[in-house]
């Protein structure tokens, strides 16, 4: 059984229990998950054939330092960059470097920026130049089941009725769910208790209280679930090379329902592709 403890009572480490934050903390969230938000926005101009990822890396790199936030990822276990950009069959956790990116790819970018202390963790796709239907349809279909699972994240609920909101959904569509990936409570740390699976049943998993604060980013395949690590021991990608998309928020359960730190300041969304 999972046990819940006041966020301002809980020590800055993952001791497994469910950390209750309170409304000043989520203003915190908010202006980090704001600021996040924010450079994705920048991004979608920048995003074009010819773009190298470590141009994008250096961009988001830049973009942190001007607002006073450090990239989460650097130096993150090991990792070196300021961002993850993962692109058509990368899953996530792609590593930027000096290949151009080129007509027709989709590149999910995923940024976390540490302000004050607060961790605003969100990634979006983006399209570069024009794009196969298929593509498209995969980005849309990722798109929807991160909303679906998070009309699904309010009090009463469990984590288990978010992970099969997106499952019932994304294999409806034909796609299907990653497994070995999920979401994950965040606040003052950057991967905290509980998991958010993206799959699951309703009811399963930990009761979602008032104050609590964690992340919902689906991975979609067109192809089958199963994916493996590359050996730079990041780089996760599609088993049978199918395309792969993601998108991600950082929420917080309110009495209500719930608030979205990193919804797009300007509405881009989904960037290129958007119809509403
Ligand atoms: N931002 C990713 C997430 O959504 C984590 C990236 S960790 C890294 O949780 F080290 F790969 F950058
Ligand atoms: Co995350
Ligand atoms: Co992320």
């Amino acid at each position: 059984m999972v046990s819940y403890i006041d966020a301002s009572e809980a020590p800055l480490k993952n001791t497994g229990q469910v950390r209750l934050y309170g409304p000043e903390d989520f203003e915190g969230m908010m202006r980090a998950g704001q600021l996040t938000a924010a450079c994705l926005d920048e991004l979608a101009d920048i995003v074009k054939p010819g773009t190298t990822t470590q141009e994008i890396d250096d961009f988001v790199y830049q973009y942190g330092m001007d607002h006073n936030a450090i990239p989460a990822t650097l130096n993150y276990r090991g990792y070196t960059k300021s961002s993850c950009t993962s692109i058509n069959h990368v899953v996530c956790h792609g590593i930027p470097n000096d290949k151009a990116l080129r007509e027709g790819d989709i590149v999910n970018i995923d940024v976390t920026f540490i302000l004050d202390g607060w961790h605003g963790d969100s990634s979006r796709m983006y399209p570069v130049g024009q794009l196969k239907r298929a593509a498209e349809r995969l980005i849309d279909v990722t798109y929807e089941s991160l909303m679906r699972g998070i009309e699904a994240a309010k009090p009463g609920n469990t984590t288990g009725d978010i992970g099969a909101a997106i499952q019932t959904f994304v294999e409806a569509e034909r796609c299907s769910v990653v497994r070995d990936f999920c979401g994950h409570g965040l606040g003052l740390l950057f991967h905290d208790t509980p998991n958010i699976l993206h799959y699951g049943r309703p009811g399963e998993g930990v009761e979602l209280k008032p104050g609590m604060i964690f992340t919902i980013e689906p991975m979609v395949n067109l192809g089958r679930p199963h994916v493996k690590v590359l050996s730079d021991g990041w780089t996760a990608v599609t088993r049978d090379r199918s395309l792969s998309a993601q998108f991600e928020h950082s929420i917080g359960i309110t009495p209500e329902g719930c608030q979205i730190f990193t919804t797009s300041p300007k509405g881009i969304h989904k960037p290129g592709l958007q119809t509403d």
